[in-house]
């Protein structure tokens, strides 16, 4: 085999690394004892030259075996998992797995927190008051097995390779690379012992991938690496251009997940839940997608899906009675008379994390009650000195005006009404 110098060469002149070498490389990794620099050249060689599909198969596989694989064969089949490749006031897990649990569909969710200028389903199930999302793995098996859904963080014995490897790609510019993204989402998700994977690929200026043939390549690779793995996989690409529904933040987002739970809330986050959540059952139980999507509607109105998520909150310790609210708000007003233009996710994500909705260091907590309401969309008429969108304060009161102009600026009124684009570009599986 060949020495860690020569297998980071043979990848940066473009040839293919064997099994042997990618399961060694991993394991010397996980196990400490490959240098951080010797392993960021070997990524920045990759995220130039790529990996095979095999590669990529070998490497989320080393990946995955570098920690724990849930086994959770004693709860039944119809163990499906959804994951998202982020966006911004992406709350669609919040409703998601427990719609999906009142499917009898059995979701085991490791999820992760807000990523660059993305949100993260942890930080916005902390803002629940006692809400705990570190708990042993006795305890998830437990509460799966008594309301169908538990959301959990990634433990120290989950893909720890992963853990290791992204913290390096995260300060090393190697993040983008579909390879590397494709075995890190997958390791992580195929460790939890599920049977089918729903991927949901962000594309749009306010996602990581902005254009749909890089966001379909990346979907691509992740439905070959579960198929590899024995897995259904099914992706869908979906818009990621302003922000889903009107909230951005984390009690605020927990909030507009409960209104639809409660059979209201904005019609495109139905829609993707009622598309993903369509595609759980489908996997999980073998019906067609529309009847999925169907029984998804359904409990989003009759109450079972706001039941399990109650019972999920609960056997978590979430005191959602508690559930913090903003004290004050500063209004962002339309300048000129005419139609929503544009409203740009990735600006007002950047916004929040400015406000401190998210973090710019990995060890910043984050304010549960800051937050931005989007109080327009897209294609709207509007009147000068109309609301456009609303700062919900947090904890340090009111924003500095810099940032009140900034996110003005990332709407833009304009003399006739754009085109609507639909939400859900095409399904890959
Ligand atoms: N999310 C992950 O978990 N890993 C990546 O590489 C990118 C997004």
């Amino acid at each position: 085999m060949r020495s860690i110098v020569e297998v980071i060469a043979a990848k940066r002149d473009g040839a293919t690394l064997s099994e042997d070498e990618i399961r060694w490389v991993i394991g010397e990794f996980a196990a400490d004892r490959l240098p951080a620099y010797q392993m960021s050249a070997l990524a920045m060689a990759i995220f130039f030259r790529g990996m095979t599909p095999v590669e990529t198969g070998v490497w989320t596989d080393a990946m995955l075996r570098s920690g724990l694989v849930l086994d959770l064969s004693a709860l039944g089949s119809g163990r499906v998992d959804k994951h998202s490749t982020g966006g911004v006031g992406d709350k669609i897990s919040l409703p998601l797995a427990p719609a999906a649990a009142a499917c009898d569909v059995i979701v085991p969710m490791v999820s992760g927190r807000g990523l660059g200028h993305t949100g993260g389903t942890l930080d916005k199930l902390e803002s629940i008051p006692g809400f705990t999302v570190d708990i042993s793995v006795d305890r998830f098996r437990e509460i799966l097995g008594d309301v169908g859904c538990a959301m959990i963080g990634q433990t120290a014995d989950i893909a720890p390779a992963d853990k290791r490897l992204y913290a390096l790609r995260d300060v090393t510019g190697t993040v983008e690379s579909i390879p590397l993204i494709t075995s890190s989402i997958m390791s992580k998700k195929l460790a939890e012992g599920i049977e089918g994977l729903v991927l949901d690929v962000k594309v749009g200026r306010a996602a990581f991938m902005k254009t749909v043939d890089d966001a379909r390549r990346l979907a691509e690779a992740m439905v070959a690496v579960g198929e590899q793995m024995g897995k259904r996989v099914v992706a869908y690409l979906t818009r990621m251009e302003e922000p889903l529904g009107h909230m951005v933040g984390n009690a605020c987002e927990v909030r507009e997940s409960i209104d639809v739970l409660r059979g209201g809330g904005p019609e495109e986050i139905i829609e993707l839940v009622a598309t993903l959540g369509g595609a759980m059952v489908e996997l999980a139980h073998g019906v067609g997608h529309a009847e999925g999507s169907r029984r998804i509607r359904q409990v989003l109105q009759d109450g079972s899906a706001l039941e399990r998520w109650e019972r999920m909150v609960d056997a978590q310790g979430g005191r959602l009675a508690e559930l913090p609210e903003s004290t004050g708000e500063t209004a962002i007003l339309a300048t000129d008379d005419g139609f929503v233009g544009g409203i740009d996710g990735l600006e007002i994500g950047l916004c929040g994390v400015a406000l401190g909705a998210g973090r710019v260091r990995s060890d910043q907590a984050v304010d549960p009650v800051v937050g931005i309401r989007v109080d327009t969309r897209m294609g709207e008429e509007v009147k000068r000195g109309q609301r456009l969108a609303t700062v919900l304060h947090g904890g340090a009161g009111a924003p500095a005006s810099a940032l009140v102009e900034r996110l003005g600026a990332a709407f833009s009124v304009v003399d006739r009404a754009p085109a609507s684009e639909p939400l859900i570009i095409e399904r890959i599986d």
